[in-house]
């Protein structure tokens, strides 16, 4: 089990700082790791910490950010409180800022690159999902990606065991929940944007932005993000199904 030593973490070097989370640099650079803290001035906030690092830890896959170590201390202001510090390797930045960057520069995203994306994302929820856990919180900034843009998984602050969840229909309608986040962000990754999702207006957007994505790669892209953005949970496909229908794109289109 790895430790973790309070005098590594760099805080006068903050990478991210946002309300009660704070990301440091910890160790030499070579280590390549932070540290991510979180505040809480409440105590009954272990529990939830700790079921962060239970399911986001230690999760030996490629597509998902680990959280190495886990430690909590009492702090010192007057009511009491909590600082929880995650270890984890150190990543470029979020998927939010790799879409910029594309933006910035004025670039498109090959489809060949496309489908890399989409594969490491569907590998990572599939992988989750097999280990029973649901992540419920898919977004641009809970992906990272590292100096190979390899999309990664993180931030498990949201997520569950479905084993603990008793209701098999509720179990489902977890992964179906992250079937449809992470369809939100494929189509984000084809537009290089954000989509502002007004529930009144769901299925107007969601028809008119997948028209965007088709016209900008072609039909089978559309095909299986309309296989995600299904109004009906039941008729969302599973991680498996994308993922196998991504390998069959790629046979079809990439040389
Ligand atoms: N391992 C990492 N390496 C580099 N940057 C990171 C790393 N982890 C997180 N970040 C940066 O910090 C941001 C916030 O991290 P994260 O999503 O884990 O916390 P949060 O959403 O603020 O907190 P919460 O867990 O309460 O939702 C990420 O979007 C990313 O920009
Ligand atoms: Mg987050």
């Amino acid at each position: 089990m790895y430790e973790i030593d309070q005098d590594k973490i760099h805080f006068d070097k903050a990478i991210y700082d946002k309300g009660c989370t704070k990301i440091y640099p910890y160790g030499a650079e070579d280590e390549h790791k932070v540290v991510k803290r979180k505040s809480c001035a409440n105590k009954n906030v272990k529990e939830k910490f700790e079921n962060e690092f239970t399911l986001g830890g230690f999760r030996d896959d490629e597509n998902i950010v680990s959280i190495e170590a886990y430690l909590a201390k009492t702090t010192e202001i007057p009511k009491g409180g909590y600082n929880v510090y995650f270890l984890m390797p150190r990543m470029e930045g979020n998927l939010f800022e790799l879409l910029c960057r594309y933006r910035q520069k004025r670039q498109h995203i090959s489809l060949n690159k496309l489908l890399q994306y989409f594969s490491d994302l569907a590998s990572g929820v599939r992988s989750l999902h097999l280990a029973r856990i649901a992540h419920r919180n898919i977004n641009l900034f809970n992906i990272l990606f590292d100096k190979q843009n390899k999309l990664k998984l993180s931030d498990f602050s949201s997520a569950v065991s479905l084993d603990e969840s008793n209701e098999a229909k509720e179990k489902d309608y977890y992964c179906k929940q992250d079937i449809w986040s992470l369809g939100v962000v494929f189509l984000e990754i084809c537009l290089l944007n954000r989509l502002e999702l007004d529930p009144n207006e769901l299925e107007n957007t969601i028809e008119k932005n997948l028209l965007w994505a088709q016209k900008m790669y072609n039909e089978t892209i559309s095909n299986l993000l309309k296989g995600m953005l299904a109004i009906d949970p039941v008729k969302r496909k599973s991680a498996k199904e994308i993922l196998e229908e991504i390998k069959k794109i790629r046979v079809t289109f990439v040389p």
